[in-house]
């Protein structure tokens, strides 16, 4: 290598930084934690969810038992990969994992509004990794659930 072509290199490293803009990071990467209480579904995904499970939950599940203590309480501290992959992998209890993913992240999206956490602009993801980036934290400190 000449000298001049070694001087553009070093300059061309020096610059490799600027070619990745903190816009391009991906979300993964942002230090600010999510919650489940940051608008993680859309209410359009929780109204499918509510359609699923009509179709293949209420014939033994009541919508009210997954309320609270019943659900979201117990899966406070965890991500939201955790109640996914159980639902999928178990549940309708006589065809387990017969759903699409994208039915099994409304069907969350659904129990999640039944809890009263807020929608946002983007549907859950129904990708694992995506999912364990949402922490579930229930009952804001501001409020009291019955
Ligand atoms: C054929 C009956 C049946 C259907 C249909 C069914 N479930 Fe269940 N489900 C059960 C039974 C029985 C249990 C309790 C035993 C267990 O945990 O495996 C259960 C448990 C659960 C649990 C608690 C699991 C845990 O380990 O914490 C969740 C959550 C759940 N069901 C969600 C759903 C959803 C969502 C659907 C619809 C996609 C569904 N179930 C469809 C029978 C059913």
């Amino acid at each position: 290598m000449t000298t001049i072509a070694k001087v553009m290199a070093g300059f061309a490293l020096l610059l490799s930084p600027v070619a990745h803009p903190v816009s391009a990071q991906a979300p993964e990467e942002k230090n600010a934690p999510v919650t489940v209480r940051d608008g993680i579904f859309t209410i359009a995904q929780a109204e499918r969810g509510a359609t699923v499970f009509a179709g293949a939950c209420k014939g033994c599940h009541q919508p009210e038992q997954f309320i609270g203590a019943g659900f979201i309480d117990a899966w406070s501290g965890q991500t939201a990969d955790a109640p996914f992959e159980v639902i999928r992998t178990k549940m309708p209890e006589d065809n387990p994992s017969s759903l699409k993913r994208s039915e099994y992240a409304a069907v969350l999206a659904y129990l999640f509004r039944l809890n009263g956490l807020p929608a946002g602009d983007t549907d859950l993801p129904n990708l694992l990794r995506k999912l364990k980036l949402i922490r579930i934290e229930v009952v804001p400190e501001t409020e009291e659930r019955p």
